[in-house]
């Protein structure tokens, strides 16, 4: 099987897209639906997040120091993502300003999703190898085993301190 990372990181985003798309199409008086979109949504941008932060970021980061700039960026477009999806994680769907910090994750996270396929990837696949690029995403399939579910979870939150300090 092959563990490209990048080929891995683009199902996750096709995922996101899938449930970004379905929690639109949900009506505007549908809290139960939303409510659960919203849990699968959070639980799968925290593993996504995760992944990335703890992995991919960094070692490409070594691997190619010319592409520090757009890690950089990225670290704080998951960051801003964070907050938002820390403090849905405490919303329900019936709350006054649940579907516009929905909609505000929605627009970031698409934004970010588009130019790490657009401009990042591209870059990355030409600097590594198809053998470094299959070790980093074996490695981050065994992440995803321990990754966090939740941002409230002790991983997660100690990430979002870090970002906050770092
Ligand atoms: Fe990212
Ligand atoms: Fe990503």
């Amino acid at each position: 099987m092959s563990t490209d990372a990048i080929v891995l990181l683009r199902d996750d985003h096709k995922a996101i897209r899938k449930l970004f798309r379905r929690f639109e199409a949900a009506g505007d008086g549908a809290t139960e639906t939303k409510n659960g979109l919203a849990k699968q949504i959070i639980e799968a941008l925290t593993v996504h997040t995760y992944i990335e932060n703890e992995c991919m970021y960094p070692e490409v980061r070594t691997l190619l120091p010319a592409l520090e700039d757009d890690i950089l960026e990225s670290y704080e477009e998951h960051h801003v993502a964070d907050v938002l999806v820390f403090e849905l994680s405490g919303m329900s769907a019936d709350a006054e300003r649940f579907d516009a910090k929905m909609t505000v994750l929605i627009e970031n996270v698409e934004h970010h999703m588009d130019e790490e396929e657009q401009d990042w990837f591209p870059k990355v696949r030409d600097g590594l190898g198809r053998k470094q690029l299959q070790d980093v995403g074996a490695r981050m399939l065994d992440l995803k085993k321990k990754a966090p579910r939740s941002p409230k979870q002790p991983s997660a939150l100690k990430k979002a301190v870090d970002a906050v300090v770092a």
